[in-house]
């Protein structure tokens, strides 16, 4: 019988972390989590209540009194680009989660240990029992240092900075591309250079850059390395 593995998928943002892991878990009948959704919708409850970003004991108290649930999205949701549903407080924010403010936001939030702290051992428990594909920054560090799958994906920042702005013509956002190299450069750069759980690669992590690669191509190399631990750990006991 093949084990059903823990498989982490860290990198900067617009590598194609969120469609291709959606990819590798639906392939695998595994379940998809996006840890980022998470540090998102916790910033969007700071911004909505005005609490400042630099108020680390507030934000930190605000994390431990909120509740954040992933669900798989809906198909017509999928079909808009949404991977899965964010349920913060029981509301559902799928879709406002998703602006430039509360990406900064999120950004500046989850440089602090405390709330790091929360939202990990929250998405440990997500993850706990394997059979899970989870993206973020620091899932093959410090949320699933035992996966046995761990992928560290990149893309040039100009190629990531092309995919989000064509995101943002479909969505009708009128934003310029380099104001879209701008957010992803500078969060990229908060996100590598933070003490706490920094953006980097784990040391057993394969590096795949996928500047010049499609969605497919990515996935289907990562359910190929998926199934070659799933067939050796199984083998092993
Ligand atoms: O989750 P992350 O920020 O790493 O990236 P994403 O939201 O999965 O991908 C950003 C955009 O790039 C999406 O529109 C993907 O469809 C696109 N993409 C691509 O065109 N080619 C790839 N190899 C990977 C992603
Ligand atoms: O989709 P994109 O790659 O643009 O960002 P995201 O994955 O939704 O994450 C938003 C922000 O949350 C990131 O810029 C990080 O600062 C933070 N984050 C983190 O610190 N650790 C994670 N495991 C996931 C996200």
């Amino acid at each position: 019988m093949a084990t059903r593995l823990t498989i982490a998928i860290d990198g900067p943002a617009g590598s194609g972390k969120s469609t291709v892991a959606r990819r590798v878990a639906a392939t695998l009948g595994y379940i998809y989590l996006d840890s980022g959704a998470m540090y998102r919708a916790l910033a969007l409850k700071a911004l909505e209540r005005r609490v400042r970003l630099d108020d680390e004991a507030a934000l930190e108290a605000l994390a431990r009194e909120t509740h954040i649930v992933l669900k798989p999205a809906t198909p017509e949701q999928e079909a808009a680009g949404l991977k899965n549903r964010v349920f913060l407080d029981g509301r559902e924010v799928t879709e406002e989660i998703r602006g430039a403010e509360v990406a900064q936001a999120a950004s500046r939030l989850a440089t602090i240990a405390g709330v790091r702290e929360v939202l990990v051992s929250e998405q440990q428990r997500a993850g706990e029992g394997g059979g899970v594909v989870m993206e973020g920054r620091d899932i093959g560090t410090v949320v699933f240092p035992r996966a046995e799958l761990k992928i560290f994906l990149d893309a040039s920042p100009e190629t990531r900075a092309q995919r989000r702005w064509k995101e943002h013509q479909e969505n009708g956002d009128s934003v310029t591309l380099l104001e879209v190299l701008q957010e992803v450069r500078e969060r990229d750069k908060r996100d590598r250079e933070r003490k706490v759980s920094p953006l980097v690669r784990a040391k057993d992590a394969m590096l795949l850059d996928n500047t010049a690669m499609g969605i497919e191509e990515t996935a289907r190399l990562i359910v190929f390395l998926a199934r070659e631990r799933e067939d050796s750990h199984g083998h092993s006991g």
